[in-house]
């Protein structure tokens, strides 16, 4: 069985007083309220994930993670946090090649599969992000395109590492537009996913992968996307900074 997975990406919010109340909110919330089986992996800023963590303690389903590692493993890289570093103040998971840091920080492919390796390397679980833009969507070639990035940033993996693997498709035009992919679209590429994984990986592996859908994601819309068999969970960014909201996704299962 594949986890049910709700993550919220705090992006570049969240002084470290919003953050412990934002935590301490959700955590509360998901004691009093959630008894389902989705877990709830929370990417804050850099500097927030030693005290996000401390609040989590022992909570259950709760996991913490980074929105980015370097794809170095250590060294004269000023500014840049690797994924040793990452796992040694306790984070779990971490988000590579959100389509923000593709494109504002031109992160190649190739720079995106060192990341995963050295994530793996360090017992990090990447959570891995593709989608198409507008331009493409509009050309119809989509698919490939998505396809393209899996290909590109995964399947060097052996089939050990592949299946710690966390994928979410999010298609850029819908990631902070207010306009998400109906749950069709999300289920086609989802499902074309998983037979593109199981065409590489095998069957098994394909049906054991995760597969969030990521864009302009909320409570509202949750349950239809979630209802459908290939949609694992979310990725959720603005909805992520607001306890109800988010804990009201994680409880859309
Ligand atoms: P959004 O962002 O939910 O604000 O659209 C999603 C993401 O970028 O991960």
């Amino acid at each position: 069985m594949r986890k049910k997975i709700v993550a919220g990406n705090w992006k570049m919010n969240m002084t470290f007083e919003e953050g412990q109340t934002l935590t301490s909110e959700i955590l509360n919330m998901m004691k009093d309220e959630h008894s389902g089986e989705a877990i709830a992996v929370l990417n804050p800023p850099f500097p927030h994930i030693f005290p996000v963590k401390k609040l989590i303690g022992q909570a259950k389903g709760v996991f913490i993670g980074a929105q980015n590692c370097s794809d170095k493993e250590a060294g004269a890289f000023t500014g840049e946090v690797s994924a040793k570093i990452l796992a040694s103040f306790g984070a779990q998971y971490v988000i590579i090649g959100h389509s923000e840091r593709r494109e504002y920080f031109k992160e190649s492919n190739e720079m995106l599969a060192a990341k995963v390796k050295l994530a793996l390397a360090n017992g990090l679980t990447p959570i891995f992000c593709c989608g198409e833009s507008l331009e493409i969507r509009t050309a119809g070639t989509h698919e490939p395109n998505v396809k393209f990035q899996l290909t590109e940033g995964l399947f060097d993996l052996s089939p050990e590492d592949f299946s710690k693997i966390v994928i979410a498709y999010e298609p850029i035009w819908a990631i902070g537009t207010g306009k998400t992919a109906s749950s069709e679209e999300a289920q086609d590429m989802h499902a074309a996913l998983r037979r593109h994984i199981a065409s590489k990986y095998g069957k098994d592996i394909a049906e054991n992968t995760s597969i969030l859908y990521g864009g302009s994601c909320n409570p509202k819309n949750a349950q239809e996307l979630f209802a459908k068999p290939d949609v694992d969970g979310g990725l959720i960014g603005g909805a992520s900074l607001k306890s109800r909201d988010f804990v009201d996704i994680i409880k859309s299962f």
